[in-house]
């Protein structure tokens, strides 16, 4: 590390940093921009839900503002852009992690055409605005960090449904495509992608209640006695967003505990089967 990021407080590793992070307004998103004010930064939550968003700047003593964003719509994300940049004159951090789960069908053949527009709807075509708006700010200044919030599904298969699973490869694809583009402006785009949390996407996806979906989660994990959190994603996203990543560009960090290196399902069945022999 040079001595410049030394000097750099690591209470303030985002200090007059501004972020946008989308999808803000709960689970991961709402965890991270906290975080994210915690570390220094102007934070600006973009979300649909306009109660959790606002309730979540009220209490956040001026370090967290909240605008309505649809990321679906182009314009709504256009103005978005022009608002952090007229009130705050920069944009160093576009945090993109709206997403939804949608029908969890397993089978290709009950794919719905509604479903599929839905989630590519947020989890796509939200995700290609926001950067290009980012990009349009970032490219005239030649820096920033953008980041998506992608899945472990995007690694391990037969995890998530098919529509999901392919909007969060999707992401994959654009992450590194940008990666190269962008790059030519000094701007870098990496992707998170967290294994299973019980947050609202999750708990409504399984059904079950966040303490069941985390015991199944605790059950089929590879890694054992710690549990992922929000924070972590928060914490992760922090890391891709400050100058300590500065030659970090084009990759998808998995926060996984090794499930999607893995596949001890073989492996495990014989040590069970052996020692029912013994
Ligand atoms: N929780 C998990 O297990 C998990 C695992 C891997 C990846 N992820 C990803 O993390 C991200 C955050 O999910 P979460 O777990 O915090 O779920 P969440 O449901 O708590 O949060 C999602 C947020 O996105 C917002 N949103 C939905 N549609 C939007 C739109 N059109 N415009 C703007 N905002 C919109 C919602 O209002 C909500 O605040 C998602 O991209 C999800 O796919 C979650």
């Amino acid at each position: 590390m040079e001595a410049s990021s030394l000097q750099t407080s690591p209470a303030k590793r985002l200090e007059g940093k501004v972020a946008i992070i989308t999808g803000g307004a709960s689970g991961i998103g709402r965890a991270s921009a906290k975080i994210f004010a915690r570390y220094g930064a102007k934070v600006i939550v973009a979300d649909v839900h306009d109660d959790r968003g606002r309730s979540l700047a009220e209490s956040s003593n001026q370090t967290i503002s909240f605008i309505h964003c649809d990321v679906t719509k182009d314009d709504n994300v256009k103005n978005l852009v022009d608002s952090v940049i007229s009130e705050h004159g920069t944009l160093d951090i576009m945090f993109i992690n709206a997403g939804i789960l949608g029908d969890i069908s397993p089978s290709i053949l009950s794919t719905d055409e509604g479903n599929l527009k839905t989630i590519f709807g947020v989890n796509v075509f939200g995700a290609f605005f926001c950067a290009k708006h980012a990009a349009r700010v970032m490219i005239p200044v030649k820096k920033g960090s953008i980041i998506f919030t992608v899945s472990s599904a995007s690694v391990a298969a037969g995890l998530a449904p098919h529509a999901y699973t392919s909007s969060k490869h999707a992401l994959v694809g654009l992450t590194k495509n940008l990666c190269v583009e962008l790059g030519q402006h000094g701007i870098r785009v990496n992707c998170i992608s967290p294994h299973a949390i019980p947050t609202e996407i999750m708990t409504k996806g399984f059904s079950m209640d966040g303490e069941s979906a985390a015991r199944l989660v605790a059950e089929t994990s590879v890694l054992k006695g710690v549990t992922l959190e929000m924070d972590d994603v928060g914490e992760m996203a922090v890391f891709l967003a400050s100058d300590e990543s500065k030659y970090v560009n084009g990759v998808n960090l998995l926060l996984d505990g090794g499930y999607t290196t893995t596949n001890p399902s073989l492996g495990l069945a014989l040590a069970n089967a052996i020692s029912h022999l013994s």
